[in-house]
């Protein structure tokens, strides 16, 4: 990669809270190592790792050392590159809930700044458990540690609240501490490559924009769908499920870069202003009945997933034997703004489906007087399809004459895949996040307001679906695309979910 010498950020102190969590082991870390690989790292950098165990440095650094050795983008290369991150690496250990911890907190970020002769920035990253949020946020605006507004910034994963209520709430809180410029909320699909790619193929080329609405598009079609089931995951997904931990996310967020309207500028705040015109544009579903109509949920038994067994969901470890805990969702929506309206959306998640496929269709209207005769035509695609993962390019499908003495059309498609087109690698999105942190560049972070609109939206079905329990459940086997009410929601409106 390119040094480009004006990003690679100036002198950064990075506090990860859970550092040896797992998202630090097999994300944050991995993403540091890679940064330093490709010289994106400061040239003064350091990572205070805090948690509550009784552990030391060397201990952190052995915990973090396998989990770059198993997840790192690129080749682990053994102790050289390791040991400088590692060297940079300390442990600090902290009840986080105590305020004097942050005492020695305050003097451990201080001597970096005497020993680089700066104020460096300070990063405090939350890969904690919910509860832990607001006193660690409490405790960093009280202990002083983060006063320099301009260099100080708190990063919050998901789940970001578990409702619209509880994430309105968190929102005030940490605004109570710090400026909304310093909050970074996490999503990390908005630092895939793919994802990014979206807004480039949109307002990069003017080939497709004047197509992009309701004249030309006849529906969309979002799936992010998983192979795997829980996991070791199942004390967090049980309490959470489908709609909180992917749709009111991920895939909203998916919808949002398909249905913006043009930013004026590539700015954080321009760019969050269109995310936020789509999130309010989304028709509510006013009654339950709405709900029922449109949202669908399911949950997965025993089955087979790429020839492998996988116990049901209700015998993973951590999930209630009756749980009503759904592992599939699938929605429509429609967006009432000129551009959209009358369009549906359709979007599906699911766990233990047969296959990892995060994709976007976009299907276009046919065209209005077919003049070829019956015959000559196969089915019209007229499809354009985003690939997000773990394929990652553009897939363009339409009509050609099949070459013979007959007129007769086939299907043929275009295609733009990464690996084709480019030789560069493509980093994780953590790697983006990170760096983009260490710059100050919330571009593709979540601003207040969009998170509330996102909650705002599925809070209706959360609610129908917490009251009412589905008395189907378990209703699809592992290995299945998904319980038969997600065909049917498709086909009452003669479409079906499209192969991809
Ligand atoms: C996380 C969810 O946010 O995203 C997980 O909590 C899910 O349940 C994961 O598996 C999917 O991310 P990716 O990048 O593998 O598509």
């Amino acid at each position: 990669m390119m040094i480009d010498s004006i990003k690679k950020p100036g002198p950064t102190v990075l506090v990860i809270f859970g550092a040896s969590g797992d998202l630090s082991q097999r994300k944050l870390v991995p993403a540091l190592y890679n940064l330093m690989l490709d010289h994106w790292l400061p040239d003064n950098f350091a990572m205070v790792g805090v948690s509550h165990h009784d552990r030391t440095t060397d201990d952190l650094r052995e915990i973090l050392k396998e989990g770059v050795s198993e997840h790192s983008r690129q080749d682990f290369k053994g102790n050289g590159d390791w040991d400088t991150l590692s060297e940079s690496i300390t442990y600090y250990k902290a009840d986080f809930t105590d305020p004097e911890a942050y005492k020695g907190l305050a003097k451990e970020l201080d001597s970096y700044d005497e020993k680089w002769n700066t104020s460096a920035s300070r990063i405090f990253y939350l890969s904690v458990s919910p509860q832990f949020i607001e006193p660690i946020a409490q405790n960093i605006n009280t202990s002083g540690i983060a006063n320099n507004v301009k260099t100080s910034r708190i990063v919050v994963e998901k789940p970001f609240g578990r409702d619209y209520e509880s994430a309105k709430h968190l929102n005030k809180k940490l605004r109570g501490h710090f400026l909304e410029s310093q909050i970074y909320r996490i999503d990390h699909y908005l630092g895939k490559e793919t994802v990014q790619n979206i807004m480039a193929f949109r307002f990069a080329n003017a080939i497709f924009e004047p197509l992009w609405n309701r004249n030309y598009i006849d529906h969309v079609q979002i799936t992010v769908s998983e192979t795997v089931g829980v996991e070791h995951r199942g004390n967090y997904y049980d309490k959470s499920g489908a709609l909180r931990d992917m749709i009111q996310n991920h895939l909203l967020q998916l919808l949002c870069m398909i249905a913006m309207e043009p930013p004026i500028t590539y700015h954080a705040d321009e760019i969050q202003n269109r995310k936020v015109d789509v999130l309010n544009a989304i028709r509510p579903f006013s009654s339950e009945e709405k709900v029922k109509d449109n949202a669908v949920r399911g949950q997965y038994t025993a089955g087979k997933v790429d020839g492998e067994t996988i116990e049901g969901y209700r015998d993973a470890k951590g999930t209630d034997e009756k749980s009503n805990t759904e592992t599939y969702a699938a929605m429509k929506v429609y967006l009432d703004n000129w551009r959209w309206k009358d369009v549906p959306f359709y979007l599906r998640t699911g766990k233990s489906l047969p296959e990892k496929n995060t994709s976007i269709t976009i299907q276009f209207k046919p065209v209005s007087h077919q003049l070829f005769p019956c015959d000559a035509t196969n089915t019209i695609p007229n499809r354009l399809v985003i690939h997000i993962q773990p394929t990652m390019g553009i897939k363009l499908c339409m009509q050609a004459k099949k070459p013979g003495i007959k007129m007769s059309l086939n299907n043929v498609e275009m295609n733009f895949d990464y690996d084709d087109a480019f030789s560069e690698a493509t980093p994780e999105a953590y790697e983006t996040l990170l760096l983009d942190v260490m710059q100050g560049d919330s571009t593709l972070f979540m601003r207040a307001d969009q998170v509330e609109a996102a909650w705002k939206i599925v809070m209706p079905i959360l609610e129908y679906w917490e009251n009412n329990k589905d008395e189907d459940f378990p209703n699809y086997p592992a290995g299945s695309w998904g319980p038969k009410k997600a065909d049917d929601l498709l086909e009452r409106d003669g479409r079906t979910w499209l192969v991809l």
